[in-house]
């Protein structure tokens, strides 16, 4: 197993029978998906709710039901990968794009498990560029106010063409450089017309798992 998939392991072994699940987006939250596969197989009864097209694509396939927000009131566990984690268990989301999704289903979550291998472990963040999800009327100038709060904003392609979220819209990939003040930063972020939501996930983790290339994990 990689750093990744012992990750996943160890965190689906939280999920009980007769849970509502989020389902992650990402290689790492694939694992995740995966695995509660074999467990449904298993006899596992569980109902889940994708963060992804992609993932509710993946777990379909895989026999788990997949249900929508029309059906429950909470979400008791979800699972999902992170770009970055600091020391205080603060999160950059985004790289596969799904950002709104994932942090709509993790706030309605009981319990928030993250998944990472080593290399997501980092003491500040800001190297990965922070994606933003932007409307895609008027972006260029929600770029602009983006880049007025000190970055670089790049809007991601995706083979050539603009890449479109799951909900239409576009993301920026604004290159920051170290995030002193993160709390701060998404605030200012949000108030931005035009921005749909950051990829910053604050005080939202209740468990992280780290996947280690020997083939042990920590809790943290
Ligand atoms: C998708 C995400 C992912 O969780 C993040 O990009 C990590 O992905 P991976 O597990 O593939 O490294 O936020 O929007």
């Amino acid at each position: 197993m990689n750093a990744k998939q012992t990750a996943a392991h160890k965190a689906v072994e939280f999920v009980q029978d007769g849970m509502v699940v989020g389902l992650g987006t990402g290689s790492t939250a694939y694992w995740a998906i995966q695995r509660l596969g074999q467990r449904v197989k298993e006899g596992l009864r569980i109902r889940t709710i994708a963060t992804s097209l992609r993932s509710e694509t993946l777990a379909r396939e895989l026999d788990i039901p997949v249900i929508s927000f029309a059906d429950v009131t909470a979400i008791d566990l979800t699972i999902d990968g992170a770009d970055e984690v600091d020391p205080a268990n603060r999160l950059v989301k985004g790289g596969g794009g799904s950002l709104l999704r994932e942090k709509i289903v993790a706030a309605a979550s009981r319990t928030f498990i993250v998944v990472v291998d080593e290399s997501k472990v980092v003491a500040q963040l800001g190297a990965f560029p922070l994606p933003v999800e932007v409307v895609p009327f008027g972006w260029e100038a929600t770029a602009g106010a983006c880049a007025a709060l000190g970055c670089t904003p790049t809007r991601r392609t995706a083979d050539g063409q603009p890449f479109v979220s799951d909900n239409g819209n576009f993301i920026l990939d604004c290159a920051f450089g170290t995030l002193a003040e993160p709390e701060s930063l998404a605030a200012r972020l949000n108030a931005i017309p035009g921005v749909v939501e950051n990829g910053l996930f604050l005080g939202m983790v209740d468990k992280l798992v780290i996947g280690h290339a020997d083939g042990t994990c920590t809790l943290r």
